[in-house]
């Protein structure tokens, strides 16, 4: 029995699964489902990812503390997982006192290898906010084209990379202030002292063959860089015990999350952490995306070695998802959330699917709406399901038979199968797999077919024969639950629900069940109507429409603070004070000019019915008198009447700014009408 360990990368606390990173945790489940079958130790272990710079702006943007977000967002995760199938040993945080602890560990090994060097840098730093500013959130005029509006590390014009110090006329998008440059000192990782040991490890096999040959290069021809693990306060995450006042990269804690996690598995179940990540006997898989190889192939190994725990066994690396052969798209609805997948699909179809595309290369992912919706109905539904659904009715009562009918050898052709199988499971080719499986299934199809046991239960003679066709056909179809029990759990459970013994182990494929009892057929699963595709596509789109509303609605917190110290807030006043003033809904059903007037306009203003009211208004500078006529207002409607030079005003329209062409009249949310009192 092999000992082995698994983990997926941490999904940052500061959003919600979507069906990109579903590649992920889907491939890594199965491959873990695979394992626990095959009667290996196995443990899965994951945890939110929850340091860094996002998740403290979306706590400012939304008043709220970062604890209390990631807390939110981590239920959220977890929920959305279990949707999915996809079961967690121990699903963790990295914002814990068990990867504080570890981190400290590493931390004190790499110092005492003399590993950390200080330097100090230059950076920019938004006064009004008091931080530093990542790359990422600083604006500006790029150095070398000088087009303006650049990204901080490099220009989308001309393609120059700079630092966003370089940055002409550099603008925060946290504040929209100007930042000023400022150094401080960071903390620097030299793993170029491990070169050689990097430069072999990732030669050893632990990688995909792709990832391998790139980085041979890679070590021919450059010194490996210094690597920047500190960010000076303020920063979401560890304070460094011997550097007071500067925090750990997200990225140094991150990784270490996998060991934080699995401590606290081994607190719950008296386990112990050594002999998961320092036993030679113990196997370390990690399951990434291609985009963060470079922290999994060469700084996570580093830390380890230098610490003395083990390296990786293997690093499982894979592409991107498409969509129809098109990048994930929140405007063509194909950005979709696992939370809204599951509101329509069954969570089953996409594991099968993945399933049927993924194999052990770096290779993107498309999945393709229809071949989807085909294929799943077609091999799941149509090939697999229909093995029980057209036979388990016709031996409720009687059973399975008590010895195994003549089959052709069907049966015993899947069992031979079930190492070439293995072998395509074990080494992440589960195209490969399903391939495999779905081979059998189109032997089992006919077998039925041919024997129609629909007929034969027409006829009182051939009862034996019902059962001998039944019991082949449910064997056949247990067979594929067996090896498909990876991938569609639920579909394993049931079979072994249907026919009264569960699916422990891989050898169940081997050993046809004989003379059992039947429970009642029940549904199993249905087949996948493109409408569902399509409202699935339609919410995702609408989802993304109402964020964008959000975003362009909800960015108050970049305002200055101007209006408000040109016009502090006055005295206090009571509720009752308040309710003094009977502000109404209006609409302008005339405006005229007052000629001999420089700023005043003459309104008309109706209250609904009969109810008028004769209003002048200092909005001249700001309005023409087109834009006025129809339009809804807020008035003071109990305003007691004023002899003006022009005539008698009977109100006021409300509107903020400081005058001139800046009035702003307010105006009602949709749906409103003229009388209603405003409260
Ligand atoms: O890329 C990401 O989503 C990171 N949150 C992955 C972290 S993996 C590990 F190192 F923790
Ligand atoms: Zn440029």
């Amino acid at each position: 029995m092999r000992q082995i360990l698994v983990t997926s990368a941490l999904p940052y606390a500061n959003g919600h699964i979507h069906i990109g990173h579903l590649v992920e945790y889907l491939q890594t489940d199965i491959w873990v489902r695979f394992q626990k079958l095959r009667g290996h130790r196995c443990i899965y272990i994951c945890a939110d990812d929850t340091h860094g710079t996002a998740i403290s702006i979306r706590a400012h943007q939304e008043g709220r503390s970062e604890e209390e977000i990631i807390a939110e967002m981590q239920a959220a995760h977890i929920r959305d997982f279990s949707g999915f199938e996809i079961e967690f040993d121990h699903y963790g945080s990295t914002n814990s006192p068990e990867n504080r602890d570890l981190c400290g560990e590493i931390w004190s090994a790499l110092r005492k290898a003399d590993m950390v060097v200080e330097k100090e840098i230059e950076q920019l730093f938004d006064v009004e906010r008091g931080t530093f500013l990542a790359d990422r959130f600083v604006r500006g005029t790029c150095p070398k084209c000088e087009s303006g509006n650049q990204p901080g590390d490099n220009c989308g014009n001309c393609g120059a990379t700079y630092s966003p110090v370089d940055l002409i006329d550099p603008v925060s998008s946290l504040s929209g202030s100007r930042p000023e440059k400022r150094k401080a000192t960071h903390l620097f990782v030299q793993i170029e002292q491990l070169h050689d040991f990097l430069d072999e490890w990732t030669q050893s096999g632990a990688l995909p063959t792709e990832s391998s040959n790139y980085l041979k290069n890679f070590f021919l021809n450059e010194a490996l860089r210094d690597w920047d693990i500190s960010r000076p306060a303020p920063y979401f995450g560890f304070e460094i015990p011997d550097s007071p006042g500067n925090y750990w990269y997200v990225w140094f804690d991150a990784p270490i999350g996998y060991m934080g996690s699995t401590r606290k598995w081994c607190e719950l179940n008296d386990e112990n952490l050594d002999d998961w990540w320092r036993n030679p006997d113990t196997e370390v898989h990690h399951f990434i995306g291609k985009d963060i190889q470079y922290f999994h192939t060469l700084f996570w190994p580093a830390m380890l070695k230098t610490a003395g725990f083990s390296l990786p066994t293997k690093v499982h690396i894979h592409g991107f998802l498409q969509v129809d052969g098109e990048k994930m798209s929140k405007s063509r609805g194909t950005f979709i959330q696992a939370s809204t997948y599951l509101k329509h699909l069954d969570p089953a179809a996409l594991r099968y699917y993945y399933a049927s595309k993924l194999s052990s290369k770096v290779n993107d992912l498309d999945l393709n709406l229809e071949e989807f919706a085909t294929k799943v109905n077609s091999d799941l539904v149509g090939k697999v399901v229909n093995l029980a659904s057209r036979t388990a009715r016709f031996v409720k009562d009687v059973g399975l038979s008590a010895e195994y009918p003549d089959d052709g050898g069907l049966f015993e052709a899947g069992a031979a199968q079930g190492e070439k199988i293995a072998e395509a499971y074990e080494a992440g080719d589960f195209n490969k797999a399903m391939r495999l499986i779905m081979e059998l299934a189109d032997k089992a199809n006919p077998y039925v077919e041919a024997n129609a046991p629909w007929e034969l239960r027409k006829d009182p003679e051939k009862a034996d024969k019902l059962q001998a066709v039944c019991t082949v056909a449910l064997n056949l179809f247990r067979q594929l639950a067996v090896y498909l029990a990876p991938v569609l759990p639920r579909l394993a459970e049931q079979a072994g629900a249907l026919l009264k013994a569960p699916i422990l182990s891989w050898d169940d494929a081997a050993n046809p069940l004989l003379g059992s009892e039947l429970s009642k057929f029940e549904h199993m699963m249905q087949r996948i109507d493109p409408k569902k595709i399509n409202a699935m596509i339609e919410e995702s789109r609408e989802d993304q429409e109402q964020e964008q509303d959000q975003q362009t609605t909800g960015h108050s917190y970049q305002d200055d603070d101007a209006a408000l110290k040109a016009e502090p807030i006055i005295e206090e006043i009571t509720i009752d004070d308040f309710a003094k003033v009977d502000f109404r809904v209006a609409r302008i059903v005339e405006a005229k000019e007052v000629p001999e007037a420089r700023k005043l306009v003459q309104l008309t203003l109706s209250l609904g019915g009969e109810e008028t009211r004769n209003v002048f208004a200092g909005i001249k500078s700001a309005y023409d008198l087109d834009e006025l006529q129809g339009r809804l207002v807020v008035m003071v409607a109990n305003l007691a009447a004023r002899k003006m030079k022009f005539g008698i005003s009977e109100g006021m329209v409300i509107a903020s700014g400081p005058g001139g062409e800046d009035i702003f009249l307010l105006s009602p949310d949709d749906g409103a009408v003229p009388g209603q009192r405003v409260h």
